[in-house]
């Protein structure tokens, strides 16, 4: 399987700016399958300039009706006729500044797959949890929330980014994710079976840049990376997608 090599914009990058690092973005002679998660306003400009270029172009958020009086939202269906191929669904930003539960994280996922979107999970735990010894509960107890959902034949994508991890620098080390992964395809193994869950690819995100990209993408059971803050570089994000096989 291609390793997945994705980009969080988050709250970053205006229409003009995603036309200009789609203009710097060299993606020839990268072997992974790359992802960008622009915002909704920057969407459209990003999905037009890098068509055909081999880079899908997904949303950070969907709400789970299809459409209504939702001040705000944005629906799985408009995200999909906008040509969005994957929803990122219960961002570790959405579940601790906006309140994102995890049954509100599983019916997204209904959303996106009712919609053909293909949801990126994102699953995690914080450093309170992690010192607690929670990690394996905390994350089955996440995936298990939208395991329900889907079925061995479901395309979808996990990431583990832990909290603690993301926008501060720390990294986890490649055996942190190695385990963390292992419990989560543990889980798939014992709700889908062995193929199945071998065919779901676990990213991992926090801190990834260009120089730890490497050992992560290496290490056991990472089957691609999610990336910050070191993704809103052409440069940087393509050094990443390099070290990726
Ligand atoms: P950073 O790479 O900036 O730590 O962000 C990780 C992340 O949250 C990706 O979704």
């Amino acid at each position: 399987m291609k390793q997945v090599v994705a980009g969080n914009w988050k709250m970053n990058v205006t229409a003009t700016e995603a036309e200009a690092f789609a203009a710097a973005f060299e993606p020839q002679g990268l072997g992974a399958e790359l992802l960008l998660f622009p915002t909704a306003l920057a969407f459209g400009a990003l999905a037009r300039a890098v068509a055909g270029r081999g880079i899908e172009v997904g949303v950070q958020n969907i709400h789970w009706e299809s459409s209504g009086a939702f001040t705000g939202e944005i629906s799985a269906e408009q995200a999909a006729a906008a040509g969005a191929s994957h929803a990122l669904i219960g961002h570790s930003e959405r579940r601790h500044l906006f309140g994102e539960t995890d049954e509100e994280v599983g019916r997204k996922v209904s959303a996106a797959l009712r919609a053909g979107l293909t949801p990126v999970v994102c699953v995690g735990e914080t450093l309170d949890e992690r010192k607690a010894g929670r990690v394996d509960e905390v994350i089955t107890r996440q995936i298990d929330a939208v395991l329900g959902m889907v079925s061995a034949e479901t395309r979808w994508r996990i990431a583990y980014e832990p909290v603690w991890a993301i926008g501060t620098g720390e990294t986890a080390t490649p055996d942190d994710a190695t385990a963390a992964h292992r419990t989560l395809r543990t889980r798939l193994v014992e709700r889908l079976g062995g193929g199945a869950a071998q065919a779901v690819p676990i990213l991992y995100g926090g801190s990834v840049k260009p120089g730890n990209a490497a050992e992560l993408l290496a290490a056991p059971e990472v089957d691609g990376v999610l990336v910050g803050g070191a993704s809103l570089d052409p440069a940087s994000f393509r050094a990443i997608a390099e070290a990726a096989g």
